[in-house]
């Protein structure tokens, strides 16, 4: 059986009072089934607090940052270095577009940071927006996310999505682990998971509200 990932990505939003409310709410309900990895990416402010409840609460979730440093730690003033983070997560979002964007992130920044991730034993999840994004060596999981599918309500169709993952997984090998990312939510989760070559999803504003992120999960068990 193939993994089915279900990624949280908050962005820049929820306070810590927030962040835990939402763990309190989803961690006890999520099914325990060795297939679904489940995992959110808080903010760093929040990184530790999250942590510590999801740890206390035994729950099946995993914790990820949405980037982090290319830089060992040391004289970096306002990164978050890998070596650091390394005790707090189990992975971290790379070259999601908005940082691409927003922040001029190169694909040589990040395969930069993707070698601090790996020698840190945190798994990258590098977010590819095209065919022609390259994925940088040793990664295994990669995020499909077109950039007129983020925010906007308006997500690629499943198909196309699984044609890109196809293309994906002949360039970079069989066990390429290719997520969709874009407007997913309940109704449309199904079908994107249900693609040969898809085999998660991450999920930005549908995931800032408990009950909308459990009824993610929920619709992929019927
Ligand atoms: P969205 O964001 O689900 O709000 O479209 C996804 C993402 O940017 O990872």
């Amino acid at each position: 059986m193939k993994n089915i990932w279900i990624i949280a990505n908050w962005k820049s939003n929820k306070t810590i009072a927030e962040a835990l409310d939402w763990v309190d709410n989803v961690g006890p309900s999520i099914p325990e089934n060795e297939n679904l990895k489940v995992g959110v990416c808080p903010t760093f402010s929040c990184l530790s607090e999250v942590k510590k409840a999801i740890t206390v609460g035994n729950y099946p979730l995993m914790v990820g940052a949405q980037d982090l440093s290319p830089f060992d730690a040391g004289a970096y003033t306002g990164e978050e270095s890998a070596f650091l983070l390394k005790g707090l997560i189990d992975l971290s979002i790379l070259g999601h577009s908005e940082r691409r964007q927003n922040f001029s992130e190169t694909d040589e920044i990040i395969t930069k940071k993707v070698a601090q991730a790996l020698q840190n034993n945190i798994m990258p999840l590098i977010c590819i927006q095209s065919q022609d994004t390259p994925v940088p060596k040793d990664c295994r999981l990669v995020a499909y996310e077109p950039v007129f599918a983020i925010g906007t309500g308006k997500a690629d169709t499943p198909e196309n999505a699984n044609e890109v993952a196809k293309v994906f997984k002949q360039k970079y090998g069989d066990d390429l682990e290719v997520i969709y990312g874009g407007s997913v939510n309940s109704s449309n989760v199904q079908k994107f998971v249900s693609q040969p070559d898809i085999t998660g999803v991450l999920v930005g504003n549908a995931s800032l509200d408990a009950g909308a992120f459990l009824s993610i999960i929920k619709a992929l068990e019927g």
